[in-house]
């Protein structure tokens, strides 16, 4: 025994060859990779207006006192164990009561599952429902659907989508593509858009589900299943309570699997507490394969949850106070951006509806600065934020191919003084462009 460190070169001849498959084909974060530069940039003392990463800043939007008093309790009365692989039950029976209360849906408890957050929840929904091979449709851009795809081994079809439809597949365009389809992911409030569906497509959707696998039970075939996730539902501005697929259509309950999570509507992204609803079937295969992960929340996380989620008063005024502060952001940006496109400069930015993010087209192609000319959307990235220390996110993190100058800005790290800092130098460097 030697009391002595010992340091291990631990690279030897292992390089990305050594690995699997699929791991040498996965496509890391392209957000988290723009974030990591503009730390950088941070930290070497230029200012900038960070509107990439979808988190909070705890100091802009800090979770609720009452949950956070509620971790802390929990934590000093023992809770430091194991939870049940598929969630406490009082978490789980929580979140059916508030399911019901704020959406207007009843859900057996044998229905919901608990995770880590969506992102393990979102990642059993594919693997227990996709066999590789199977073709999975999702709006392009949308949040990782891509990348889960990738993991499942599946056929993704990006589902273009367009501003005038809300940045939203439309019913037509799901009914032609259903019959080869094995999940249908969507998302409203969107990521990256910050836009919402309408319930009358969600709806007109929801049928073509149903009516496709009545025609597949006729022929013994697998159903096409539904994956709907609403971790933004409650950051709606507009709509108190959102339609959800069972609401509207009871039929395709079965076939639905429903996200939610505390990440977004709590302010609450780094406690890790999600859970979905889906056919007791579904769910106990879930609970399976995310047990052998062990993706679990932890247990103190889930007790707090269970308790804040059974304040209703607490959560309206949380609510209330997220619009707020989101609105007050959200609308300063949409606002700078729409009296810089009423002074001529070829900028836009859609209404936003919720969510923490607003979409912005900055449609700076064929000009110049310094004699160097901008022709992709990655081009004008970097001109926003080297020439106006505005950091954004192009859609083409969001699986998007098309070159067309949009970009998600994201509000939850940011205070309203530096967005009005950003938005004047925003207007001095586009005065700048040739
Ligand atoms: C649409 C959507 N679903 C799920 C998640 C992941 O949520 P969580 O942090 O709970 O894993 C995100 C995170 O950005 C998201 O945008």
């Amino acid at each position: 025994m030697t009391d002595r460190t010992q340091t291990v070169d631990r690279r030897g001849t292992v390089d990305d060859a050594s690995l699997s498959r699929l791991a040498r084909g996965i496509i890391g974060s392209e957000v988290l990779r723009i974030a990591a530069e503009i730390r950088s940039l941070i930290a070497a003392g230029q200012p900038v207006c960070n509107l990439t990463v979808g988190d909070f800043d705890p100091r802009e939007f800090p979770l609720p006192d009452s949950l956070l008093e509620g971790v802390h309790r929990a934590l000093r009365a023992g809770h430091t164990n194991y939870p049940p692989s598929n969630g406490v039950l009082e978490l789980r029976q929580a979140a059916a009561r508030f399911t019901e209360r704020e959406l207007g849906l009843a859900v057996p408890v044998e229905s919901v599952l608990v995770a880590g957050g969506a992102r393990p929840l979102i990642y059993a929904t594919y693997r227990t429902l996709v066999d590789p091979g199977d073709t999975v449709a999702f709006p392009v851009p949308s949040w990782n659907n891509n990348h889960y795809a990738y993991l499942t081994g599946a056929v993704p079809l990006p589902l273009p989508v367009t501003r005038e439809h809300d940045f939203h597949p439309v019913p037509e365009q799901v009914e032609a593509i259903l019959p080869r389809v094995r999940l249908l992911a969507l998302c409203t409030p969107l990521n990256p858009t910050g836009t919402r569906m309408s319930p009358a497509a969600l709806e007109q959707i929801c049928r073509a589900v149903v009516a496709e696998n009545r025609r597949r039970e006729e022929r013994g075939e697998r159903p096409v299943f539904l994956l709907f996730d609403q971790v933004y539902w409650s950051l709606d501005f507009d709509t108190p309570r959102p339609p959800t697929p069972a609401g509207l259509v009871p039929e395709v309950a079965p076939y639905t699997v429903a996200l939610d999570a505390i990440s977004k509507s709590l302010a609450a992204t780094g406690l890790r507490v999600g859970w979905s609803i889906a056919a007791p079937a579904v769910t106990a295969r879930m609970s399976d394969l995310l047990g052998h992960v062990g993706a679990w929340a932890p247990k103190a996380e889930q007790i707090a949850t269970a308790e804040f989620l059974d304040d209703p008063t607490a959560f309206a005024a949380f609510r209330r106070t997220m619009h707020q502060r989101l609105h007050e952001r959200l609308d300063l940006l949409h606002q700078g951006l729409e009296r810089l496109r009423s002074q001529g400069h070829p900028v836009e930015a859609v209404k936003p509806e919720g969510t923490l993010y607003l979409s912005a087209r900055f449609d700076l192609f064929g000009r110049r600065l310094g004699g160097r000319e901008l022709r992709t959307n990655e081009d004008i990235r970097r001109l926003l934020l080297e020439q106006a220390g505005i950091g954004v996110v192009p859609f083409q993190a969001f699986g998007l191919s098309r070159e067309d100058g949009w970009v998600r800005l994201s509000v939850g790290g940011v205070a309203v003084v530096a967005i009005e800092a950003g938005l004047e130098r925003l207007a001095a460097a586009l005065r700048r462009l040739e």
